[in-house]
């Protein structure tokens, strides 16, 4: 392994067992094309300023000079991940109620009685923005390992002005894709007040900063959080404003949020543990990408989302971690595909296509990232064995050997 400090321009992965990337170059990948994915057996990497040069079999590699090398051997590699719904930017942890859950408590009711999310927000609140930072940047060194190389972050931790937006600027100063939660909950102050006085505050208030600075806004749509009809005004104000719309829906009851997120033209809905068959034809007949959350529903012993059934009926279908303290601490991308393996019945070309490209397409970065292609972002894993599936087949094995983002190492296991 060379040395990445220094950066130079050049940079060669050679000698790799394979080069997996999902293949052609449309985004949203549906149906048959999620399955797809271009193996390139003996192959090399080429990264020149930042950007991917070529892809290729050892034997077409012509003689370069002035490059740095890194040795692909026993080694596999797939695009950087993209993890396109966390909620990594949390001060503190949850580790007591996720004992009071493990003795039997449940979510929901951890919530209603004011811990949950709310706890989280005193957490997060108390950090301060210097404090938050150095949070997120634990968090995001934790990805980076897993091999994630693009994430999306999001506010709903503050539910007050100073820390949403310190939240948000937070999240782009460490190099993610910002996303306004402020209707994550309904904070204390408003307790009495209740949801659609909060919801005059943030539309008032905080959404003009918030959209300097949020690419998408996003709402949590759910029995003791936000109804349709709130959602659905939340929603359009973020939209008049400029802001994508994300939806995070049907985790524990169908509330209206696939009609609510092709009413509005969302990018995505995410959760669907609780999605029937209505809803799963009506998502897949639209432009709307379902995001799974696998990890999620485990932590929280729940049913697991119907992926398989919407990959069949030809929805765009993305996978993420869900990363947070309360319902999903795993900020790992690997472990997420090793439970769409066996948990959602996708296989592992479906899941790597579900955690690049149409991770991408929700983040409106397709041109860019979630493929390994002359031209895009020199984001790059290298997986710890000959043929790349080890990624979902390690279950939470050490299967990350080396991270590349930009056309650096930005980590080794090897260092
Ligand atoms: O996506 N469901 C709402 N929000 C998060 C959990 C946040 C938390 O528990 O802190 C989720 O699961
Ligand atoms: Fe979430």
């Amino acid at each position: 392994m060379s040395d990445g400090e220094g950066g130079a321009a050049r940079l060669l992965i050679r000698d790799l067992a394979q080069v997996a990337s999902p293949a052609g170059g449309g985004a949203p990948l549906r149906g048959a094309a999620l399955r797809e994915v271009g193996v390139t057996h003996d192959g090399f990497v080429l990264c020149e300023d930042g950007r991917i040069a070529g892809v290729g079999r050892m034997r077409d590699l012509k003689p370069l000079d002035d490059v740095e090398e890194i040795d692909g051997q026993g080694l596999s590699a797939v695009p950087g991940l993209v993890d396109c719904h966390t909620h990594a930017c949390f001060a503190g942890d949850r580790v007591e109620e996720f004992s009071l859950r493990a003795a039997g408590a449940s979510y929901e009711e951890l919530h209603a009685r004011g811990g949950g999310i709310l706890s989280t927000v005193r957490a997060t609140r108390a950090a301060g923005e210097a404090g938050l930072a150095e949070a997120l940047s634990e968090h995001v060194d934790w990805m980076l390992r897993a091999g994630t190389t693009t994430f999306e972050a999001k506010s709903g931790y503050g539910l007050d002005r100073e820390t949403e937006l310190a939240q948000l600027r937070v999240i782009r100063d460490a190099g993610g894709v910002p996303t306004w939660l402020g209707a994550h909950a309904v904070p204390p102050e408003f307790a009495e007040t209740g949801a659609d006085a909060y919801l005059d505050f943030l539309l008032g208030e905080v959404l003009p900063e918030a959209v300097q600075l949020a690419e998408a806004a996003d709402v949590f749509l759910e029995r003791g959080a936000f109804d349709a009809d709130q959602a659905r005004r939340y929603l359009a104000a973020c939209r008049d404003a400029g802001l994508a719309l994300r939806l995070h829906g049907d985790q524990f009851t169908e509330s209206g949020a696939i009609p609510l997120a092709i009413e509005l033209g969302a990018r995505s809905v995410d959760h669907l543990e609780a999605t029937g068959e209505s809803g799963i034809a009506a998502l897949a007949a639209s432009d709307v990408t379902g995001v799974v959350l696998p990890a999620s529903a485990l932590f929280l012993n729940r049913p697991m989302p119907p992926a398989r059934a919407l990959v069949d009926a030809g929805a765009a279908v993305a996978l993420a971690t869900d990363f947070n303290p309360g319902s999903a601490f795993c900020e790992s991308l690997p472990l997420v595909c090793s439970l769409a393996a066996t948990q959602l019945g996708l296989a592992p070309e479906e899941a790597l296509s579900a955690c690049t490209v149409n991770a991408a397409h929700v983040l409106q970065r397709v041109d860019r990232k979630g493929r390994l292609a002359a031209g895009f972002d020199a984001d790059v894993v290298l997986v710890a064995a000959e043929d790349w599936r080890h990624l979902a087949y390690h279950l939470g094995g050490p299967v990350i050997d080396t991270v590349i983002a930009g056309g650096k190492i930005a980590w080794s296991s090897r260092a």
